[in-house]
């Protein structure tokens, strides 16, 4: 996944996603349109269009505040990687939704009082979800042995994971796993079916 230049670029291609998201997103469980909640803000609920604030670069417009919380990491004497507190959009923007902090109407500016509740809701202890916000380049697969080199392995998109599935140089989010729009239609918003594990072994050697 590339980082997006400017907000111009960000722009445009907002344009051409559209087209095309709007069909994955519709009827998802991110299709929030049916929420009195949402203001009938569609994408504005997580983007800002014609916002006075700049996207920080490389980055796509956002109309939500991020939770400023100090989240209990995952832990495990045999972790290689090593999680911080989560400061990419891929994950932030994800929690200041499934943290049940922010509360969902919570966005363009406006406060609100409607929290995420159910299974949805992960919480701020995220020591029961995949390690987020570490790096998986060559030398942690190198480390750990039981996982694939991020730069050689593809996916089913043909991509390597590093270019399909994680950002910049190298960062696992939540949204390495998910895809927010829901584009291909799969179960839990997945970006490849975790059908005999397939999603698991896209990275671990099993
Ligand atoms: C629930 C929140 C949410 C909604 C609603 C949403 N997005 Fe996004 N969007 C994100 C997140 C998170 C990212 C960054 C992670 C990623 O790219 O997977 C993103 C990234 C993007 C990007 C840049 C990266 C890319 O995938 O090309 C574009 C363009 C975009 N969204 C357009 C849209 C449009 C158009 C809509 C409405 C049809 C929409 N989004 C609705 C959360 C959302
Ligand atoms: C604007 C708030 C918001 C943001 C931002 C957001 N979500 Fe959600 N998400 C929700 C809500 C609300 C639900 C529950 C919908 C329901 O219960 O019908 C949900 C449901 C889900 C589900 C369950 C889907 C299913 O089929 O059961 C997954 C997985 C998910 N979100 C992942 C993510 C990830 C990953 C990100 C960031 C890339 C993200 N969400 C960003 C509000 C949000
Ligand atoms: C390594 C891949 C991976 C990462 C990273 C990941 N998830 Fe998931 N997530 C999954 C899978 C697989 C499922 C489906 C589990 C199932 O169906 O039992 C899931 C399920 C969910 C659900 C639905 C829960 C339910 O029972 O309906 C939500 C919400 C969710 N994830 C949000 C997140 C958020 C937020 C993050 C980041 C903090 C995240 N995920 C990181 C793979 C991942
Ligand atoms: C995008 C690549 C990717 C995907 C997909 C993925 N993982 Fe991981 N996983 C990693 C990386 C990288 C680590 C960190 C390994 C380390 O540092 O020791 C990790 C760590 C883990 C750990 C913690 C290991 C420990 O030593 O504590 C578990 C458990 C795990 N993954 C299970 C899963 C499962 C189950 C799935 C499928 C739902 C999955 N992973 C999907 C890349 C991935």
């Amino acid at each position: 996944m590339r980082n997006r230049g400017t907000a111009w670029e960000a722009g445009a291609l907002c344009v051409v996603l559209a087209a095309r998201a709007l069909g994955g997103m519709a009827g998802s469980a991110h299709d929030f349109t049916a929420s009195g909640w949402s203001r009938g803000a569609g994408c504005g609920v997580c983007h800002a269009f014609h916002s006075t604030d700049a996207p920080a670069a490389g980055t796509p417009a956002w109309s939500r505040e991020f939770s400023n919380v100090a989240y209990t990491l995952y832990t495990s004497t045999t972790l290689d990687a090593t999680p911080g507190q989560p400061t990419h959009y891929g994950s932030k923007l994800c929690l200041s939704c499934h943290d049940g902090v922010t509360a969902l109407d919570t966005f363009g500016g406006q406060r609100g009082s409607t929290y995420i509740h159910g299974k949805a809701r992960i919480g701020t202890d995220l020591r029961a979800t995949h390690p987020i916000g570490i790096i998986y380049d060559g030398a942690l697969a190198h480390a750990d042995r039981g996982l694939f080199d991020p730069n050689t392995k593809r996916i089913p998109t043909g991509e390597t994971i590093t270019n399909g599935l994680l950002f910049g140089t190298g960062n696992l989010e939540c949204a390495s796993c998910h895809d927010v729009h829901d584009r291909l239609g799969n179960p839990k918003l997945l970006r490849i079916r975790n059908n005999g594990s397939a999603l698991c072994r896209t990275c671990h050697r099993m």
